[in-house]
């Protein structure tokens, strides 16, 4: 049972992929962690975020405790992460890391931009969440601002449109995905709106 959530930066596939795993326990993988801990290396190694052989030694040395550094949740990290996935090669080097995830045993639920169609195209179940760019930018605005009084939500909107752009190559909707828009759902929402698909949608 392999589920594949994919979606563009703050759609809410996270947390609804951690919230599907939790439900059907089942393992969850957040594939964005790989780039950002290849991000954060390349960061603490002091190398330009284009030099792609750096970039894509560092992913082909990737082990999963490189995963549990807090600093991966970091708006510097995701940053980074955004510059180096355009990297082809290290695209390639990431992916057999995903592929020997989902395809452990029992199944796993794994959340990125491009599981439904290069990690796990034979995934039994493809959700593409989405939402308004303006509702992305509110709940992102949502979640910064206790932390950071001075972000702005306008900018915050625009930054994620750039994101967007960026991630725009590598972030392919699968054909035969379900189109899950979250602009007007909660969460409780969202998680039963999935739930039905997968239940329509399993083997
Ligand atoms: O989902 P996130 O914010 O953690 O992702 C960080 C960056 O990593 C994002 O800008 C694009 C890249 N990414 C990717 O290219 N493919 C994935 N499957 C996951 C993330």
């Amino acid at each position: 049972m392999i589920i594949a959530i994919d979606g563009p930066a703050a759609s809410g596939k996270g947390t609804l992929a951690k919230r599907i795993a939790k439900h059907l326990a089942l393992p969850h993988l957040d594939t964005g962690l790989l780039y950002r801990a290849v991000g954060q290396r390349m960061l603490d190694a002091g190398e330009a975020l284009d030099n792609e052989e750096a970039a894509t030694r560092l992913a082909e040395a990737l082990t999963v405790d490189w995963l549990a550094d807090a600093r991966l949740r970091s708006a510097e990290a995701g940053k980074a992460a955004t510059a180096i996935a355009i990297i082809p090669a290290l695209r390639s080097a990431l992916r057999q890391f995903q592929v020997d995830f989902a395809r452990q045993p029992g199944g796993a639920v794994l959340d990125g931009r491009d599981i439904g169609t290069v990690i796990a195209p034979e995934a039994d179940v493809k959700i593409w969440v989405t939402a308004s760019p303006a509702v992305r930018g509110r709940r992102r605005f949502l979640e910064l601002s206790p932390r950071d009084p001075t972000v702005s939500e306008a900018q915050l909107i625009a930054d994620l449109e750039a994101r967007d752009a960026r991630d725009a190559p590598n972030m392919v909707r699968a054909p035969d995905a379900f189109v899950l828009d979250t602009t007007d759902l909660d969460r409780d929402a969202v998680l039963e709106a999935a739930l039905a698909i997968i239940a329509a949608g399993r083997p």
